[in-house]
């Protein structure tokens, strides 16, 4: 094998968070695996006997706009109007909320804190933490590859540990279409906190790579999402994935939750398109990271979030963030189409790998077509 395929940006090293700990093994970990009946959520956590037998299901989430929660909402109404379902919200608030639309300095200074997962201080969680739930769907966001900072502070925290403690978990990302270094970490969280992780649900913004890389900004930084210019699609997730694909997902949830068999054990989304990776995107995200946590090293030694201090070396960034971007993605998009043959067979088994665990198979679609 070419030494650029064994040792390049495609090839898995020590320390690379989502090639070696999550892209290892189809469906990353599977902590001990052991079947729950409908109920036995409300029991696990409670001293004493517990009798109930209502299927408990917890949905936490971070959405600044809104957006993602309007998919939740989507999501998880099957469930809501199931007999014997009970489901709770648990929308995590930072105590210092973030401006919205963010200022351009704002957008930047933030990156340093995401990127290393610093957990902000959250208000109470409103969820109790001892009242034991049969299903966690952790909805959430990417800011700078990484998890959006009140999920990070939340998978971090005892009280998330132990809601998700021995508990099935469907993860839900809604962002601009850049999520595999996120979902890796929410996978190696979910796995500190001993949770099983059944499903994976992505939601990507409209229209290409190329355009999203204006639109979603355009949205961040003046809070429109209408169409532009006449070429650019709206920002965001497309209304017919929050109408149609997440009601769809949700309703084959539902059924399976009605069955009882989301254990964490196996995917129950499977076939039903429920993830799709960009091959595309692979080795973008890579170099994206490293390039992050250099940077994020240097802003971090200059002074702390919102000091004077950082904008000197925020600033050198954005001119080397828009230098990468005007030399470095036109490179590797040439690179790709040249080493395509080569790369093909490597990308597709890591597509398969990221996709898990429920896969972008679409072969049970008609099931849920209703
Ligand atoms: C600070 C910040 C950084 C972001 N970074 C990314 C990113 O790295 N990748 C991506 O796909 N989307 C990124 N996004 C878009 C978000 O993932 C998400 O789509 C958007 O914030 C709307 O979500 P919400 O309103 O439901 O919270 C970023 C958004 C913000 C505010």
């Amino acid at each position: 094998m070419p030494r650029a395929l064994r040792c390049g940006i495609l090839a898995p090293f020590p320390g690379d968070s989502f090639v070696t700990r999550s892209m290892g093994r189809p469906g990353g970990w599977r902590p001990r695996c052991v079947r729950m009946p409908p109920g036995a959520g409300a029991a696990k956590n409670q001293q004493g006997a517990q009798t109930e037998t209502m299927t408990r299901v917890l949905v936490v989430y971070y959405s600044q706009t809104g957006q993602l929660h309007r998919i939740l909402q989507a999501l998880v109404a099957p469930l809501e109007a199931a007999d014997g379902v009970e489901v709770d919200y648990q929308p995590l608030a930072p105590q210092r909320p973030w401006p919205f639309p963010w200022t351009l300095l704002r957008f930047l200074d933030v990156f340093p804190e995401c990127v290393y997962q610093d957990p902000p201080p959250l208000q109470p969680l409103s969820a109790d933490a001892d009242r034991g739930y049969d299903l966690v769907v952790l909805g959430y966001t990417v800011w700078f590859l990484s998890p959006a900072p009140p999920v990070t502070a939340f998978l971090q925290s005892a009280e998330g540990r132990r809601l998700l403690r021995d508990t099935p978990v469907v993860t839900v990302v809604a962002c601009r279409n850049m999520w595999l270094s996120a979902q890796a970490a929410v996978q190696e969280h979910l796995a500190a906190a001993g949770a099983r992780l059944s499903d994976h649900v992505s939601f990507v913004d409209q229209g290409s790579s190329l355009a999203t890389f204006f639109t979603t900004p355009r949205w961040m930084f003046t809070g429109r999402k209408d169409r532009w210019l006449g070429v650019f699609p709206r920002a965001g997730v497309a209304e017919s994935e929050i109408t149609e694909r997440a009601p769809r997902l949700g309703r084959a949830l539902a059924e399976a939750v009605a069955a009882g068999r989301v254990d964490g054990c196996a995917p129950v989304l499977d076939g039903l398109g429920a993830v799709h990776v960009d091959e595309g995107l692979i080795a973008s995200e890579r170099i994206g990271m490293r390039s992050f946590r250099i940077w994020g090293r240097l802003v971090r030694r200059a002074g702390p979030p919102g000091s004077a201090a950082r904008k000197p070396v925020l600033a050198v960034y954005l001119v080397f963030l828009v230098l990468m971007i005007a030399t470095v993605v036109p490179v590797t998009l040439v690179l790709r189409r040249l080493l395509q043959p080569l790369l093909a067979p490597r990308l597709r088994r890591m597509r398969a790998e990221l996709e898990a665990p429920s896969g972008s198979a679409r072969h049970r679609l008609e099931e849920t077509q209703r």
